[in-house]
């Protein structure tokens, strides 16, 4: 098995290298700057013994030479970011080249412009498109899908991010930030009844997370699970939430400047302290909920692990063409199992009946 990983030179592009070589994973490194290329594959190679990888140099405006760059992998992970700009092209190149396609994409309305714009294409070639493998997004639908199955008919599904420590950002995450601002600002798309929708206000100011002794104060936030989550259960609304303080963080974005003076992104230490809760509540027609809980630290790291397993799932285990939802892709339980030993752990409690599964 082959995987290409493109925006190789980046702080997640990085991670995602160690994480092919500790897995022993033949890899290639594409990117835009053969320099940039040559570094990561040193950085990577100093960290973790060797990276005996191929290099290609392709932009996302040359269509031709980025798929003939991909051509003869079994698979793209695409760390390139901000993905607003850049992913389609990235997308279009895997799927001409013939290779399953995820990334670790943050961007909401990217997200959704994949399954819009992908999802015949990549049936007729054949190929499997998973947007957003990363550490919110996977196991946060895959832990929704398992709810749904215990809980019916849903009528709301409501996704809240709580992270602390860390040392904060990427650049690239930053970037991210700046490129989508204006969805940040508006909350982003909710779904309601039978489609995305954006300005529609939260149903929920406050969020209670396990054991707390008070709620938290939370804003709407373009998360991925909101496009992803519909695909594959039946409700009638899904919104997504974050920490009021973070929100309000991503909202007041910082000058290109100011970027490119931070450093590249939190250092092992900062991940290692860093904790995050995901929390997704299910509420019934009926009034019966349900929440899974999914914890677990360092976002950077296991964002890494979970695209990595995200294609290596495609390449071996096979999953229908076309664009999918991470639990349209995968089979929930054995994802989130293989998650464990990488320190996620998650609990499914239904009408306060708690059911530890990790
Ligand atoms: N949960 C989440 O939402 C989550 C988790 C993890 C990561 N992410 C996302 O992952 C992305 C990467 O983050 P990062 O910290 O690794 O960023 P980074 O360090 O800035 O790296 C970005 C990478 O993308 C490449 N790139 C940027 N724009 C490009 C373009 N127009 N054409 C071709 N290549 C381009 C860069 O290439 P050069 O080296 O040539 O500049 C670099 O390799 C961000 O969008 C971040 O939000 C999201």
């Amino acid at each position: 098995m082959k995987i290409a990983v493109y925006g190789a030179s980046g702080y997640q592009g990085k991670l995602v290298l160690a994480e092919l070589a500790h897995r022993d994973i033949d890899m290639l490194l594409v990117g835009r700057n053969a320099a940039r290329l040559r570094e990561a594959a040193t950085t990577v190679g100093t960290a973790v013994g060797t990276v005996d990888a191929g290099q290609r140099v392709a932009d996302t405006d040359d269509h031709d030479r980025l798929a003939a760059a991909f051509r003869g992998c079994d698979a793209v992970i695409n760390c390139a970011g901000p993905f607003t700009s850049s992913g389609p092209a990235v997308v279009r190149a895997a799927i001409a080249a013939g290779c399953h396609y995820v990334d670790t994409a943050g961007e909401q309305l990217y997200t959704k412009a994949v399954f819009d714009t992908f999802a015949g294409e990549a049936e007729r070639a054949g190929v499997t498109v998973v947007p957003a493998t990363n550490d919110g997004c996977v196991p946060g639908d895959l832990i929704a899908h398992l709810l749904a199955e215990r809980v019916q008919p849903i009528e709301e599904i409501t996704v809240s991010h709580f992270i602390v420590g860390g040392g904060g950002f990427s650049r690239g995450s930053l970037r991210s930030a700046v490129e989508t601002i204006d969805a940040i600002k508006a909350g982003g798309l909710s779904y309601d009844g039978d489609d995305w929708r954006t300005g529609t206000p939260a149903r929920h100011a406050t969020v209670t997370l396990p054991d707390a002794p008070q709620p938290t104060d939370v804003v709407k936030c373009p998360l991925s699970e909101v496009v992803t989550i519909p695909r594959h259960i039946e409700v009638r609304h899904v919104e997504s939430l974050v920490d009021a303080t973070v929100g309000a963080q991503l909202g007041t974005p910082l000058t290109p400047q100011i970027i490119d003076s931070l450093p590249e992104g939190p250092t092992e230490e900062d991940r290692r302290t860093q904790r995050f809760t995901y929390l997704i509540d299910v509420v019934s027609h009926d009034d019966q909920s349900a929440r899974g809980i999914i914890r677990g630290h360092d976002t950077y790291g296991i964002t890494a692990v979970i695209a990595v397993e995200a294609a290596r799932r495609l390449v071996t285990d096979g999953a229908k063409p076309g664009v999918l939802a991470p639990a349209q892709a995968y089979d929930p339980t054995s994802f989130l199992t293989f998650l464990a030993p990488h320190g996620i752990s998650w609990t499914i409690t239904v009408s306060n009946t708690p059911t530890p599964q990790q």
